[in-house]
C-alpha cells in the first residue's frame, strides 16, 4: 500500500483530497500536513497530521522518514492574486517549497505529484483551445513559479528518475473549503452570495472566459494520474485538464435557473481582471484524455445544481 504525504493539506484542494485519498489507501496511509498548527475539527482528524513549513526541507524529510512515505502530493503554494500582492512570498514558497520536496523525494525515493495551473500560460499563448505544448510566457509571479515548477519536475524525472507527475488545473469550484486567494475565486464566491443575498458583484468582467472544474473531477484527476501506467505518460508534469469554460454572465444565467431573483452586477478588480485576461479562454486537454483517460463528469449545469444543493445544506438554508 502507498504511504502518502500531502503538503498544504488544509487548503481548498487538500481538505477534500486528504479524505479522497484516505478512502482509497486507508486513513493511516495518508498523512496530511500544513503550516497551520492543527487540523480543524471533523473528518480530517481521523488520520495522521504533521505541521510542515515546506520552506524548511528538514521538516519534510523528517515526516517522510517518520511515516515511511513513498509518495508526496505537494499542494502548499501561494495562489495568483495573493502572489501578485506578495511576489517575494510566492517565489519563496512556490519555488523553495517545490525544490525542497523534489530534493527530499530524490534522496528518500519518493514519487511526487504537484499541480501546475492555467496560470503557466500568458498573453502570448494561443487563447482558444490552448494546445498542450505551446508558448508559455506568464506575466504573474504565480505563473512564473508554475511554469518553472513544470520544468523543474521534468528535470528531476529526466536527471534523477524521480516519478514526477502533474496537471495544469483550471479554476476549481468547491463547497467544502474556501479558495485561498486566486483569480478564479469569483466562481465560488458567486454561489455563497447567490444563496445568502440573491445578488453578486463580480470582480471579473463580463465576457472574460476561463477554464473551470468541479472539485470531484479534480480529485479524480489526481488519483487517476497518480495510478496511471508510466509507460503511457509523455507529458508527465503538466497535463492540460479542463471540464468547462465560461464567463461570469454564463454562470450567473445558470444560477438564475435555480434562483430566479438572482441579480449580478460588476465591480471589476483591475489586478485580478488583468490576470484573468492573460490566461487562456479554453484549454485543449486531449493529451490527458489519450495518455491516462481523463474524462470529467461535471459540466456547468450539473456543477451548478450540485453546488447549490450542497451549499444550501452547509449554510443551513
Ligand atoms: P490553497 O491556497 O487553498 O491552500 C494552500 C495551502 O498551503 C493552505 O492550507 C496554506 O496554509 C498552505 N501553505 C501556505 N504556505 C505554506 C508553507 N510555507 N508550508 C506549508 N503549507 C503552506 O490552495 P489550493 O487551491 O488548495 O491549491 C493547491 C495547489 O493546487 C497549488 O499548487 C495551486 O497552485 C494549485 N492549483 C489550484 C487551483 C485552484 O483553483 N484551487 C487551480 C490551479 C492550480
Ligand atoms: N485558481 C487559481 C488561481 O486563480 C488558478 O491557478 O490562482
Amino acid at each position: 500500500m502507498k504511504k502518502i504525504l500531502i503538503t498544504g493539506a488544509l487548503g481548498q484542494i487538500g481538505t477534500e483530497l486528504t479524505l479522497h485519498l484516505r478512502n482509497i489507501y486507508g486513513d493511516e496511509n495518508v498523512v496530511a500536513s500544513d503550516i497551520k498548527p492543527s487540523v480543524p475539527e471533523g473528518e480530517l482528524e481521523n488520520g495522521p497530521y504533521e505541521v510542515i513549513d515546506v520552506v524548511e526541507a528538514d521538516q519534510i524529510a523528517a515526516a517522510v522518514k517518520k511515516h515511511k512515505i513513498d509518495q508526496i502530493v505537494h499542494l502548499a503554494a501561494i495562489l495568483s492574486a495573493v502572489g501578485e500582492a506578495k511576489p517575494n512570498l510566492a517565489w519563496n514558497v512556490n519555488m523553495g517549497g517545490l525544490f525542497n520536496v523534489l530534493e527530499v523525494a530524490r534522496e528518500l525515493g519518493c514519487a511526487v505529484f504537484t499541480p501546475s495551473s492555467i496560470a503557466a500560460f500568458g498573453p502570448s499563448t494561443p487563447k482558444d483551445k490552448t494546445p498542450q505544448d505551446t508558448l508559455q510566457r506568464p506575466t504573474t509571479m504565480y505563473g512564473v513559479t508554475k511554469v518553472a515548477g513544470e520544468i523543474l519536475c521534468d528535470y528531476y524525472y529526466l536527471k534523477y528518475g524521480v516519478d514526477t507527475r502533474g496537471v495544469r488545473f483550471p479554476g476549481l469550484i468547491s463547497y467544502v473549503a474556501l479558495p485561498g486567494g486566486g483569480t478564479t475565486d469569483y466562481a465560488v464566491d458567486i454561489f455563497y452570495e447567490a444563496l445568502k443575498h440573491k445578488r453578486y458583484a463580480s470582480f471579473i468582467a463580463e465576457g472574460t472566459y476561463m477554464d473551470m472544474m468541479y472539485m470531484p473531477d479534480a480529485l479524480n484527476a489526481i488519483s487517476t494520474l497518480m495510478e496511471a501506467n508510466p509507460d503511457k505518460l509523455v507529458h508527465r508534469n503538466a497535463f492540460n485538464v479542463t471540464a468547462m469554460s465560461f464567463a461570469p454572465e454564463d454562470i450567473a444565467a445558470e444560477i438564475k435557473k435555480h434562483i430566479p431573483e438572482f441579480e449580478m452586477t460588476y465591480d471589476v478588480d483591475p489586478v485580478r481582471q488583468a490576470i484573468a485576461e492573460s490566461w487562456p479562454n479554453s484549454l485543449d486537454d486531449s493529451a490527458a484524455r489519450e495518455e491516462w483517460g481523463w474524462n470529467p463528469q461535471y459540466d456547468l449545469a450539473s456543477m451548478t445544481a450540485d453546488m447549490l444543493e450542497k451549499l444550501r445544506v452547509k449554510l443551513g438554508l
